[in-house]
């Protein structure tokens, strides 16, 4: 099925000058850019985004690294795309994510792993209203 996926490049992506990189490579799969902005997270949506994980020691890091600098959010879509999208991330720990993902070409430790993607229909529904929830997600008919 035709779906929609939220994925952002994370701080260290973005300061390393990899939201080109990462982009492309899902765009050369063949994926659809429908929406995407560069911005900083305020504290209340990296708490948010990441409810799932509140009771894990490594929280706190993680809303802090999250709301470090600024982030580069989107909306991908096409056939399988959550699924699609995290084959090309790879697994979450860039020690163990194969060469030729980007976690495994571009990560080396699980805080700063470059990327983030919906891991399931029901989180992607969650966090692309979370990100988009102002109605910025909107098809451009034009490149159907
Ligand atoms: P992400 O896909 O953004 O979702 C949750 C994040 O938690 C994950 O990527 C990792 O970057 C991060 N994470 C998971 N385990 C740890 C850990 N042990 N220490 C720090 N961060 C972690």
């Amino acid at each position: 099925a035709v779906e929609k996926t939220f994925v952002m490049v994370k701080p260290d992506g973005v300061q390393r000058g990899l939201i080109g990189e990462v982009l492309g490579r899902f765009e050369r799969k063949g994926l659809k850019l429908v929406a995407a902005k560069l911005m900083s997270v305020p504290q209340s949506l990296a708490e948010q985004h990441y409810a799932e994980h509140r009771e894990r020691p490594f929280f706190g890091e993680l809303v802090s690294f999250i709301t470090s600098s600024p982030v580069f959010a989107m909306v991908l879509e096409g056939e399988n795309a959550i699924s699609v999208a995290r084959t090309l991330m790879g697994k979450t720990n860039p020690a163990e994510s194969a060469p030729g993902t980007i976690r495994g070409d571009y990560g080396l430790t699980i805080g700063m792993n470059i990327v983030h993607g919906s891991d399931s229909p029901e989180s992607a529904a969650r966090e692309i209203e979370l990100w988009f929830s102002e109605g910025t997600v909107s098809y451009d008919k034009a490149v159907d």
